[in-house]
């Protein structure tokens, strides 16, 4: 599975998906740029979202808020007081590891030597003193159970300690005298200091959701696993505004409608789980996480909160501004009009980069086509058509004799309506291994019976089967391959 793992993130580097942030500076820890092909790829999962989320809802609208907010928001929201890793150093490396973390690798390594209960046991008393913040326990579980730091190999622990995740910079021309703001840990909360903006402007009635596509920035201590814990990442984040009772209802409905739109990509079911919150965030009444099984096991990769009014009410408190809605529907039991009232909230929150990931994982294979008489083998990536970079390619058989002006004729055709990639380089199988490797689903090639008889030949990424289709038709036959 590591091998796997080494393999999509080498594949990434190679056709220009994913890169080190500033790597000719040796790179910027747990900070990655998206390449020519990770764009494209990143835009089509954002398109995907969005569509589900604000296009097929009449009740739900999108918003695009900035990334500096006003710094009483996080003291508001709880992100000055309570977003905290709890973190150890240890003495001899100096090096800084989150204590669950510690944890939770230890009770990994119990499972892989077949001790349940040990690793149940530990997971219990973790999360309980999770739970109770109780970072003393934390050390001495830490203690207990031996774990050494990876790399002095001792165990010569400091105490727990509670650090905050949020990036805190200057605001205004001088750093003298101005003032302190921070990047957004989370784009929920420009959400909810929005909620009457847009209710009010948008005459939104309850239920109703506003969603949002912004970056995020947290100073994790450890950033590990590629894409999976960035310093700067992305987030999907779905607000929805209910009546207070009524949250229980919705909450479990976003939660199978989040599964449904992981599994519409055609994502094999047993790969996903449910993982309920032992411990809750500080605004949480109820939380589940979806989680993916990555090769590295299965991880969390979007969260659905129940969110009470706890943000609303605070913002309301920090800012003195009323965040009531008005309510007129009739309340069947008392006869008389629901009224004023802060709206509970259920939230659906996905990381970008990390469905990035999921993507990548659930699409790669490497195959081995060898026959009897030779060794063959490809790389490629499975993506539903709809997310695929390019949708199809136009590929001349020759670079002469007419051919090259031919397929340039068909590209400017379809480019309109489809990103279309166009390659002359290199024999025909080479340039096929080339489209299969970056997801293209159509290889389409013109030859010269193209000349006379205005037909192509279509090859589709998956099943490497060739046919042969008119050129008129080709707008249509791949419009019904990549449309959602
Ligand atoms: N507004 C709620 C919220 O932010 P969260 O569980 O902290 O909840 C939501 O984050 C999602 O954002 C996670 O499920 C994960 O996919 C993504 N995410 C969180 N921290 C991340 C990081 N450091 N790098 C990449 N993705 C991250």
């Amino acid at each position: 599975n590591e091998e796997i793992f080494k393999n999509v993130i080498s594949h990434a580097k190679e056709y220009g998906f994913v890169f080190q942030s500033s790597e000719i500076y040796d790179g910027l820890s747990a900070v990655y740029d998206y390449g020519q092909l990770g764009a494209e790829l990143k835009n089509n999962i954002k398109t995907y979202w969005w569509k589900a989320m604000v296009q097929m809802h009449e009740n739900i609208v999108g918003l695009d808020s900035a990334i500096f907010m006003h710094p009483k928001v996080w003291k508001a929201s709880g992100h000055v007081d309570g977003f905290n890793d709890p973190m150890i150093d240890n003495k001899d490396s100096k090096k800084r590891y989150r204590a669950d973390q510690l944890l939770e690798d230890k009770i990994a390594a119990y499972e892989a030597e077949g001790e349940k209960l040990k690793a149940e046991s530990l997971q219990t008393e973790m999360d309980n003193a999770l739970k109770a913040e109780d970072l003393p326990r934390l050390k001495e579980l830490i203690e207990e159970h031996k774990i050494v730091c990876p790399f002095s190999k001792t165990a010569n622990w400091t105490d727990v300690r509670q650090f905050n995740l949020m990036f805190a910079t200057q605001f205004g021309a001088m750093a003298e005298g101005s003032e302190e703001v921070y990047l957004r840990p989370e784009t929920a909360q420009g959400i909810f200091v929005n909620f009457l903006n847009v209710q009010k402007s948008g005459r939104m009635k309850i239920p109703f959701g506003i969603a949002q596509i912004g970056k995020a920035f947290r100073n994790e201590v450890i950033a590990r696993q590629f894409i999976m814990r960035m310093r700067e990442f992305e987030q999907m984040e779905m607000q929805f505004f209910v009546r207070p009772g009524t949250e229980m209802e919705w909450y479990n409905k976003w939660k199978e409608t989040r599964l449904k739109w992981h599994l519409a990509l055609g994502t094999n079911p047993e790969k996903y789980k449910f993982h309920d919150h032992a411990k809750l965030a500080h605004y949480a009444n109820a939380a589940v996480d979806i989680e993916f099984e990555f090769p590295f096991g299965f991880k969390e990769v979007e969260g659905i909160h129940s969110r009470t009014d706890f943000d609303l009410s605070q913002h309301q408190e920090f800012s003195g501004k009323k965040m009531q809605y008005f309510d007129p529907e009739v309340d069947e039991e008392t006869g008389k009009p629901y009224g004023n009232y802060i709206p509970y909230v259920i939230e659906t929150s996905i990381g970008l980069d990390r469905f990035f990931l999921v993507t990548l994982i659930n699409s790669f294979e490497e195959q081995d086509l060898s026959t009897e008489d030779k060794q063959d083998s490809r790389s490629v990536l499975k993506l539903h058509p709809a997310l695929a970079p390019y949708k199809a390619a136009i590929l001349p058989l020759t670079k002469k004799d007419g051919l090259p002006e031919k397929a340039r004729e068909i590209m400017d055709q379809l480019k309109l309506d489809f990103n279309m990639a166009y390659d002359e380089k290199d024999s025909i199988g080479k340039r096929y291994r080339r489209q299969d490797a970056i997801g293209t689903p159509f290889c389409i090639t013109v030859d010269y019976d193209t000349l006379t008889d205005n037909s192509v030949t279509i090859r589709h990424r998956d099943s490497m089967t060739q046919e042969r289709v008119a050129i008129q038709d080709l707008q249509k036959i791949i419009g019904d391959l990549v449309s959602w």
